[in-house]
């Protein structure tokens, strides 16, 4: 299965894990953390704590939306628990970005988290309003640091800004991989005359995008495959590259075997079902449902008790419901309902067709105490099914995605619990938001000063 064992454990500070789901646009964040109130959180830090100009750090980060409503899975969710975590430390968090829903919102004050919404017409970011209010925020003392969400901060304006850090969710050369993958399911035989147009448009964008990548100083990417290629395909320098993993807000999500019995129940799962799958996201194309859809409706006929939840929306919605009784779409869930929906499950599967960033999804079953059955994509094995004992893998294809839940169901439900219970154990030692929050707080304050900077750093895991 490729499996292997990540070398990086957390050590003294723990190392964390951003996770925020990228897709395509801007997102615009900023981040201020005032140094003194950050300083009084660090336990290991020695001598007097700093007063005075020195001692203020404010990070400014650009983020392309911020939750409204539910969205499993989303970056925008991460984004809100990253700096909601910050906030709850003391820190002042200044965060300029878009609401999710496109709407009109007022801007949010919550104690140290300060939102701005800087949307056009259209409900994405307008880089210009935004930056009118940073400018402004700015003015009452300079940010010591910016951090953007990926591309929100543009890098024409990211080579104007001085201390600038980006987050990568996902970058072009793994959205290379996945198109590569898509292509192959779509037409494994090469039958499909059709031009293979994204294709053959993915390499300019990757030459173009390492180009550019410069523009950033420092760099942090949410798996160890990302840091890997950074450094090897991108030639960012090893000092500027730093890995961050994914956390997940681990009150949120936890084992609750009575909630999951209630949902079968309110959902009308039939008692006599041998084995409960689950898929959580938007059902899209990338999101790998027609793949889920060939293995399970093959796979369904020769092990009738098998039953598959769909949570969430998007177009294979109805594709699933004519997969008969043995499935339901149950549409998105909101985050206390998705935390019962994983408790349900037996086995958690997400048919991923994008190696790019990390599907905090995976995440949120594994804190559940559920295992997973995933593609084996470098990000995933490399970082979170780091061991067989968490689930199963296989290759982006139906054959190989049959033998995984073959696998699955000969195991059964007891085998499964005991593997749910060691991805529990691993993901609350790896990612959870506590975690991911003072990597963050280490990594600005060492930026700010090598002085504060306690090597190894818990951000440069996995290098
Ligand atoms: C963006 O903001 C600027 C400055 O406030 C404004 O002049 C411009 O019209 C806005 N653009 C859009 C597309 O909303
Ligand atoms: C489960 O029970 C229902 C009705 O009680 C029955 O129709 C169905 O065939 C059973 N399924 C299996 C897999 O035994």
């Amino acid at each position: 299965m490729g499996l292997k064992h990540q070398t990086c454990k957390s050590s003294s500070s723990p190392s964390n894990f951003l996770r925020i789901r990228f897709s395509t646009i801007l997102t615009l964040v900023l981040l201020f953390t005032s140094l003194f109130l950050f300083l009084s959180s660090l336990k290991n830090t020695q001598g007097p704590i700093f007063r005075g100009d020195e001692s203020a750090l404010f990070n400014a980060v650009f983020s392309k939306t911020w939750p409204v409503g539910a969205d499993p899975g989303g970056m925008e969710r991460h984004a809100s628990t990253l700096y909601q975590a910050l906030a709850a430390k003391g820190h002042e968090i200044h965060v300029f970005t878009v609401p999710s829903d496109r709407r009109p919102h007022w801007d949010i004050h919550e104690g140290n988290l300060h939102v701005y919404f800087a949307a056009n017409d259209h409900g994405s970011v307008n880089c210009s309003l935004a930056f009118e209010i940073f400018n402004k925020v700015n003015s009452d003392g300079a940010f010591d640091y910016v951090h953007t969400e990926s591309v929100s901060l543009p890098y024409w304006r990211a080579k104007m800004v001085p201390n600038v850090a980006v987050t990568w969710h996902g970058i072009w050369y793994e959205i290379m991989h996945s198109k590569l993958l898509q292509q192959l399911l779509t037409d494994p035989n090469g039958h499909n005359r059709e031009p293979m147009t994204e294709l053959h448009e993915a390499m300019p964008k990757l030459v173009e995008e390492i180009r550019f990548f410069k523009s950033y100083k420092q760099h942090i990417c949410i798996s160890n495959s990302a840091g890997e290629v950074l450094l090897n395909i991108y030639q960012i320098p090893q000092r500027n590259v730093h890995v961050i993993l994914n956390g997940v807000d681990e009150t949120e999500y936890a084992p609750d075997p009575e909630a999951g019995a209630r949902f079968r129940e309110k959902h009308g799962v039939p008692a006599n079902v041998s084995l409960v799958m689950g898929v959580a996201g938007r059902l899209v194309r990338d999101k790998g449902h027609p793949l889920l859809y060939k293995a399970f409706s093959s796979i369904v006929k020769r092990y009738p008790s098998l039953f598959l939840l769909v949570a969430g929306s998007g177009p294979w919605r109805r594709r699933y419901a004519e997969l008969g009784p043995n499935v339901k779409v149950l549409g998105a869930l909101e985050p206390l309902e998705l935390s019962e929906f994983y408790n349900a499950l037996d086995v958690f599967v997400n048919p991923t067709l994008r190696p790019q960033g990390l599907d905090l999804t995976l995440i949120e079953a594994m804190q559940s105490g559920k295992p997973v059955l995933t593609p084996n994509y470098p990000s995933i094995v490399g970082t979170v099914v780091v061991d067989e004992e968490f689930g199963y893998t296989f290759s982006p294809n139906v054959k190989s995605f049959v033998e995984a839940l073959e696998s699955a169901i000969r195991d059964g439900p007891n085998v499964l619990k005991r593997k749910g219970m060691a991805c529990k154990n691993y993901v609350l030692s790896m990612f959870t938001a506590t975690k991911m929050a003072s990597a963050y707080e280490r990594f600005f304050l060492c930026m700010k000063n090598p002085k504060y900077c306690q090597y190894p750093l818990p951000t440069d895991c996995g290098l």
